[in-house]
């Protein structure tokens, strides 16, 4: 039986493959739609014009989207040429129409959603994913979701977000990739090509929208909406590159930031929006601002007033108002007065008229309207098989003290904890059209596969904690062979306006599981969240724990899957785990300083009350069996600038079970002329591996990987000495030195 389902997922793997791009490239207009584009804008008045620049977002009743009238009579005047939050097929076919047939020029609508982590199907939240280290993975999640999404009438994602962040309380890291450059860079490419299937045109391709750009996963605080301020040098370094990754990966749209970064709002920020974007990385899309980010320019106390706001943006690149109606309300008078040039408004629209002809949108308004095709893709067997593999892929075990784990199907289970029973949180936050009702929940998953688990809910997730609710729990465990504890966040306490200053498990729930923990049973924590979490009496008093992050429709079972052993955990941290919310921000590729940490001496870079090592390090995860790595063997030890370095690395399964290893390539630049961080990624590899079984793991380093923007700005190697580090994970690692000489 697991045999055939092994089979029917990796049958399901090469079947949505065969449909993903594997040479996605930076998005170009071609010729023929170039003409069409000129041709139409000919046509256009200034407030037909202005209407291609504005979108709307439809409301929400108790029985899916509604739209204002306002706003449905400026899209039959040509007032509004796009709109989000619009899906179903018969709500989009009928705006649509209105669109084509009601309007003097016919043009199309866009529809946008937040597809975040699947639309009907639910994945696991993005930093979910990014724990696979698997980038077959990560596409294969944004394909099915795009085809879910386009069967539904969408055309377009707000996704992916690359911000890269290194701070917990940030609520919005659930939403992305974790703390690095490097995977983050990778896993962009990887939802880009996803989203975007193998070419703009297709029935189930979708355009994609890097976000947010820029800097917005860097505010002070991990308060949502805060300011960013860093050196160009750092911002350059570690948070610009994965937005540079999806662009050239063929992103087609780019979405603002609220932030605003060295005194500018992104929204109103040229040097981002016209000299990096545009000019040095050669975007062609269009760029849509975040929701009302023009108006809220006002607030940040760089424009007088809305008029003043849209013209600061539309002057720096913006090119569509999200929701703020500015454009629609003041851009005429600022071409009247001379304050934004028709050159603008007319580049500004035809990125925009040139993606609704690359989606087919002139050709058959109604492609993504086909009720058929919704009824068939939507929750598919398919997808949910696809789902599940992933989630289960995503889950890292943390640890797992004298093999707890994987339990037998035969083991009494008590299961207790507020999210043990629940289905509505484990599909997260920015759930796209997912129904929790949908979603198989812990104790479904532990059924399903076959085991006795009976359920004590021992407390919510939030308030404080009844001696009914302990006792009954304390008594379950105590019948039980083995305790699973479901602890963790509810959806809503991460994602937008969701910043935490305390990051443990709220409410009673730490205190539950050191009970469960004194009666002696073994217990094994299922965290269920969207953030990092500060634990660390979990982490010194339970058995073994798994972050199962949010993994969405298929929760139940694919956390089933790793309990029982049926899938062997493989996943590793996108981001530190802090011991504790003082040490935020704690990231890996941090700086040496001029003193660096020494246990034994005061007067250097540390905490007096704890230590500077976070709880568990990025790139960390456990599996069922152990992997040893031998000293990495660079082809050369002295090589010449522009050579390539090969680096092998021998990794064998020194364990009794099968498993895959995220096998990890670190660097570290001696000296340079501006301080470098004591280790980078700048590889990895997931591998498989029998119980016995070596492989040899060769990274190739190119110059460009080796590169930093210097003292002067400028982006290079500097030749000298360089320190390799390969291993499991970014602080268990073996070291080679190599010299690059010029
Ligand atoms: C605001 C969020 O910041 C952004 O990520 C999202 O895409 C838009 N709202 C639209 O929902």
């Amino acid at each position: 039986m697991r045999k055939q389902y092994s089979l029917f997922l990796s049958t399901i793997t090469c079947s949505l493959l065969i449909i993903s791009s594997l040479n996605a490239q930076i998005y170009r207009p071609s010729a023929a739609v170039e003409e069409r584009v000129i041709k139409l804008l000919d046509k256009m008045t200034l407030e037909e014009k202005i209407g291609q620049l504005t979108l709307y977002t439809t409301d929400w009743g108790s029985t899916g989207p509604t739209i204002r009238e306002g706003y449905k009579n400026d899209i039959r005047s040509g007032a509004c040429g796009n709109l989000f939050n619009s899906h179903t097929v018969g709500f989009v076919r009928e705006l649509q129409r209105v669109a084509v047939e009601e309007t003097r020029l016919k043009i199309p609508l866009l529809f946008g959603f937040d597809v975040i982590h699947g639309y009907k199907t639910i994945f696991p939240i993005p930093l979910g994913e990014a724990a696979s280290w698997d980038m077959e993975v990560v596409e294969r999640a944004a394909r099915v979701a795009a085809i879910e999404a386009t069967a539904a009438g969408l055309n377009w994602t707000y996704a992916p977000m690359v911000d890269i962040s290194r701070d917990p309380r940030w609520g919005r890291v659930m939403e992305g990739a974790g703390e690095d450059t490097y995977l983050g860079s990778r896993i962009a490419e990887a939802r880009v090509r996803g989203f975007q299937g193998k070419k703009l045109g297709d029935p189930d391709a979708m355009l994609a929208c890097v976000k947010h750009f820029a800097g917005y996963g860097a505010s002070f605080g991990g308060r949502d909406y805060n300011t960013v301020d860093m050196s160009e040098r750092y911002f350059r370094n570690y948070f610009l590159p994965p937005y540079e990754a999806a662009v050239r990966a063929g992103a087609a749209t780019v979405m603002t930031s609220f932030n605003d970064y060295d005194g500018i709002p992104a929204t109103g920020n040229k040097f981002l929006l016209t000299d990096i974007l545009r000019k040095e990385w050669g975007f062609r899309g269009f760029v849509v601002t975040d929701y009302t980010s023009i108006n809220e320019m006002v607030n940040h106390g760089v424009a007088a007033d809305e008029k003043g706001a849209g013209e600061l943006a539309i002057n720096a690149g913006v090119d569509m108002d999200m929701q703020g109606a500015v454009y629609q309300r003041f851009l005429a008078q600022s071409v009247k007065d001379k304050k934004v040039s028709m050159l603008q408004i007319d580049e500004a629209v035809r990125r925009v008229l040139r993606l609704k002809f690359e989606l087919g949108l002139f050709e058959d308004p109604y492609k993504f309207c086909d009720e058929n095709r919704q009824n068939a893709q939507l929750l598919s067997a398919e997808h949910r098989a696809a789902a599940r593999d992933v989630a289960r892929k995503s889950i890292v075990l943390l640890k797992n003290n004298q093999d707890v784990l994987p339990l037998k199907k035969s083991a009494k289970i008590a299961l207790i904890g507020p999210l043990g029973d629940n289905k509505s949180e484990l599909i997260g936050n920015w759930n796209g059209a997912g129904n929790a009702d949908d979603c198989v929940s812990l104790l479904e998953g532990l059924r399903n596969a076959g085991a006795s688990a009976t359920f004590a809910r021992g407390c919510e997730v939030e308030g404080g904690m009844s001696k009914d609710d302990l006792a009954a729990a304390v008594a379950l465990a105590a019948g039980a062979d083995v305790v699973v504890v479901a602890v963790g966040e509810k959806a809503m306490m991460s994602g937008e306006a969701a910043s935490r200053a305390e990051i443990g498990l709220p409410g009673a729930q730490s205190a539950l599981v050191l009970e469960l923990v004194k009666t002696g049973k073994p217990v094994v924590v299922v965290l269920m969240n969207g953030r990092p979490l500060a634990i660390p009496e979990i982490a010194d008093n339970a058995g073994a724990i798994l972050e199962t992050w949010w993994l969405g429709t298929e929760a139940g079972n694919a956390i089933a899957d790793v309990l029982f052993g049926d899938y062997n955990p493989s996943a590793k941290l996108p981001m530190s785990f802090p011991r504790s919310v003082g040490q935020v921000p704690v990231f890996y590729n941090e700086k040496s300083t001029g003193r660096p940490y020494d246990p034994n001496s005061k007067w250097t870079s540390k905490y007096i009350d704890m230590s500077n090592s976070p709880q568990w390090p990025f790139g960390f995860g456990l599996s069922y069996t152990t992997f040893q790595y031998s000293e990495p063997k660079p082809d050369k030890t002295t090589y010449k600038k522009g050579e390539r370095l090969r680096v092998a690395v021998t990794v064998t399964n020194t364990g009794k079970r099968a498993g895959e290893e995220v096998a990890q390539l670190y660097l570290r630049d001696m000296v340079g002329s501006v301080t470098r961080p004591v280790k980078e990624l700048k590889g990895f590899q997931k591998i498989m591996l029998e119980a016995g079984a070596s492989k040899e793991v060769v990274f190739t380093l190119t110059e460009q990987d080796m590169s930093f923007y210097r003292h002067d700005m400028t982006f290079g190697v500097e030749p000298g000495e360089f320190e390799i580090m390969v291993g499991g994970n970014s602080s268990d690692l073996k070291r080679v030195r190599v010299t690059m000489t010029e």
